[in-house]
């Protein structure tokens, strides 16, 4: 298998993976080939990379951290609660139907659990190929994942990690009581629009503190998960000291899966450049020693992710190395002149410091 980017698909290759639609049901079957039509419409719904079948690649066995099972329950478990709390705003319900978060999340975060504690020492890596039709609810699963694998590397326990996963799945759960107007405006915000953004962490503790199940540190990750330690965040301006651990882990991941999503507006970043961003504010915004564990946990170069080297030659990664994350195992599959090797052979870059990485994807590093 292969991950690659949608600019890099071509007509004739083969799906790799199963795609599901919003509802959870399978849209693309594996194995299916793709044709241009087809490729432009995974575009237009905001896939950004896809699993293709590659006979260079067979031998690479991509982990997902959740079964295919769990993902699409995830997923369309989300999607209904929050359309029902976006329906009671519409219809100007004063009190939000909060009744059954807490069962049906604690639920569906047993499941999560179980499946993760099947990769505990795993490098966290998320390939969405999921198709959603609001960008919250992925989001929503994405931090819960990250979340709850950096608790797990922290040694957090089963209880721990309910009330962290919780409080990730839900941290936004305030925007179902934006007007979609504003939350799904693409490009930037006005300031007075930017302002009614940021009620979502007020209304979310609202949404939250009552109801039933729902632990209440888990409501304090909505309330706090924009503010940052030197005060500089919002609804409170609270600091270091005064925001919980989770809503800080939360804080965390939510800007970075932010960053390393594709949106209508901007390109989805590379891991690597968005950990850059998020280090410009270590001890400022981010905890520092949460921003190194979520460094070296995360994986860098995903498995089967195209790689191009300095030296012109092109390959997949197809190991990682999780003390050296940064400096994958290569299989050169082009040579310096693009020409396909009839023999792949493979560099382990933790073990040739010299060469390095030109771009992943497509994508230029600097
Ligand atoms: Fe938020």
């Amino acid at each position: 298998l292969r991950l690659i980017s949608i600019q890099m698909c071509r007509p004739g290759m083969r799906l790799g993976k199963n795609i599901y639609n919003e509802k959870g049901l399978v849209l693309l079957g594996q194995n299916i080939e793709l044709t241009q039509a087809l490729i432009d419409r995974l575009d237009r719904t905001g896939i950004s990379q896809l699993y293709v079948q590659d006979p260079r690649t067979e031998d690479i066995e991509i982990k997902e951290l959740l079964t295919d099972e769990t993902r699409v329950r995830a997923i369309t478990e989300i999607r209904s609660s929050f359309r029902g709390l976006m329906d009671d705003n519409h219809n100007r319900r004063k009190t939000p139907s909060n009744q059954y978060l807490g069962r049906d999340f604690r639920k569906l975060m047993d499941l999560v659990l179980d499946d993760l504690s099947n990769h505990e020492n795993a490098m966290i890596m998320l390939n969405t190929i999921n198709i959603t039709d609001h960008y919250l609810y992925q989001h929503s699963l994405n931090v819960c994942l990250y979340a709850a694998m950096l608790g797990m590397a922290n040694g957090y326990t089963k209880d721990e990690l309910m009330v962290l996963g919780l409080g990730a799945l839900l941290h936004d759960i305030g925007k179902t009581q934006i007007p979609a107007d504003i939350l799904k405006k693409p490009g930037k915000l006005s300031e007075p629009e930017f302002d009614v953004i940021k009620t979502h962490t007020e209304l979310g503790f609202k949404i939250l503190k009552d109801a039933p199940n729902i632990p209440l540190i888990s409501a304090h990750c909505a309330f706090q998960h924009h503010e940052r330690l030197d005060g500089s965040g919002y609804p409170r301006q609270i600091e270091d000291k005064e925001i919980h651990e989770y809503a800080k882990w939360i804080g965390l991941v939510d800007v970075y899966d932010a960053m390393t999503t594709h949106r209508v507006y901007r390109k989805a970043m590379l891991p690597h450049q968005a950990i850059e961003i998020l280090y410009a504010g270590a001890g400022t915004q981010f905890d520092q020693k949460k921003l190194e564990c979520f460094r070296d946990r995360i994986a860098l170069y995903p498995l089967g992710i195209t790689v191009k080297l300095l030296t012109g030659e092109t390959g997949v990664v197809v190991d990682i190395n999780s003390s050296i994350p940064q400096r994958p195992v290569v299989r050169i599959i082009t040579d310096a002149d693009g020409q396909d090797l009839t023999q792949p052979y493979e560099i382990d870059l933790s073990k040739k410091l010299n060469v390095m990485i030109a771009s992943v994807n497509d994508v230029i590093v600097k």
